[in-house]
């Protein structure tokens, strides 16, 4: 039988909880699927900045990079653990994607069944976060700068077009689209995205290359949605358009995220840890299951992906995929509920797939 070995950063605040309900998920998928998942738990998150003063576990780094074949990762980062400059101290965000190069952060925006099916392209290792941990200032002023390189940008683009070239386009119009996200109009570091964007779009001539600055952006993802296929933009516009995108398809807590490099990738929920959520079982799960989703796809186990988004699709209130905001809960049930009625779903669907002549 399959075996993948998979790490496990359970995090902080409403993290372990979640990940204990992927668990569940992916352990019910395994078992129909007929293949096994070996997980390896790792210490990560602001937990592990309390006790150790660093974000990560000693050697964790290298065992995500070397050893294990996908791993999947909570919510970290408590806000009142802060450095000495202010910033927030449990991020293991800027950690993991520097450390593994993971240069893609991949965040479907999908509603089953209001036509909004697009997936946003973060540029995850440079734009204005290459900037963490380094800007300059004094009491009178302080300065990040936004770094956009050719190397970091035609990498980016490229994962952009091949993803697009594997989707079944805008639901819209059904037609192949990618579009750069930018203010090429004001920064000559995006003018710089913008171009070498139209370069690699030149490679791929049948997919339509579109461009947007990032304020039409934001307009349009949220009264025209249908149309947008698969969009690709530098880091700090990425993270904030990916919430703007989980705000019309019932929150955060429906919103997955995978981070993509040559040698590594990890997935994780696009919200953040919630501490006021943790421990009343009410989280919403949706997302790091769906996060556990792209994991199995990225380990070549297509069916099972489909089986956890299926089974979510069902179970999801169509009360919390109407509109509820943030992580708050699945509105009929609890996390625990409301996993364990997945996990059920995909053991008699999936069984049921595999019992079809
Ligand atoms: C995200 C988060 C992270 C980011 C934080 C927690 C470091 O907001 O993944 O979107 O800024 O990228
Ligand atoms: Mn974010």
């Amino acid at each position: 039988m399959k075996t993948y070995l998979v790490g496990l950063i359970p995090g902080d605040g409403i993290g372990p909880e979640l990940i204990d309900a992927a668990v569940a998920v992916l352990s019910a998928t395994a078992t129909a699927g007929g293949f096994a998942l070996d997980f390896r738990w790792e210490d990560g998150g602001a937990g592990t900045y309390r006790h150790a003063g660093a974000n990560l576990g000693i050697g964790a780094l290298e065992r995500i990079r070397d050893t294990y074949h996908a791993t999947l990762k909570g919510p970290a980062g408590l806000p009142e653990v802060r450095k000495p400059d202010g910033t927030e101290a449990g991020v293991l965000g800027g950690v993991l994607r520097r450390g593994l190069d993971a240069y893609a952060n991949i965040r479907p925006v999908r509603h089953h069944g209001a036509g909004i099916d697009y997936v946003l392209v973060r540029e995850n290792t440079e734009g204005l976060y290459a900037s963490r941990d380094a800007g300059v200032g004094n009491d009178w002023a302080h300065a990040d700068q936004l770094l956009v390189t050719r190397a970091g940008t035609e990498r980016i683009v490229r994962k952009a077009f091949e993803l697009a070239a594997g989707r079944g386009g805008a639901p819209a119009d059904g037609v192949q689209r990618v579009t750069c996200v930018d203010k090429s109009n004001v920064l000559r570091s995006y003018a710089f995205f913008r171009r070498i964007f139209t370069e690699v779009a030149a490679d791929h001539p049948d997919i339509e290359a579109c461009y947007q600055y990032a304020d039409a952006a934001a307009y349009q993802l949220v009264t025209c949605p249908e149309r947008f296929d698969v969009l690709v933009m530098e880091n700090f516009i990425g993270d904030i358009l990916s919430d703007v995108g989980a705000a019309t398809v019932g929150g955060l807590g429906m919103c997955p995220a995978a981070n993509m490099g040559d040698a590594a990738a990890y997935f994780e929920p696009a919200h953040g840890s919630a501490p006021d959520l943790a421990g009343t079982n009410s989280a919403n799960p949706a997302a790091q299951i769906l996060a556990a989703a792209m994991m199995l796809d990225h380990l070549g186990q297509p069916k099972g992906a489909q089986a956890i988004r299926s089974a979510v699709d069902a179970v999801a209130p169509a009360a919390l995929l109407a509109g509820a905001a943030g992580c708050t809960p699945p509105a009929t049930g609890s996390l625990r509920h409301c996993t364990e009625q997945i996990c059920a779903h995909i053991s008699s669907h999936m069984v049921d797939a595999a019992a079809q002549p």
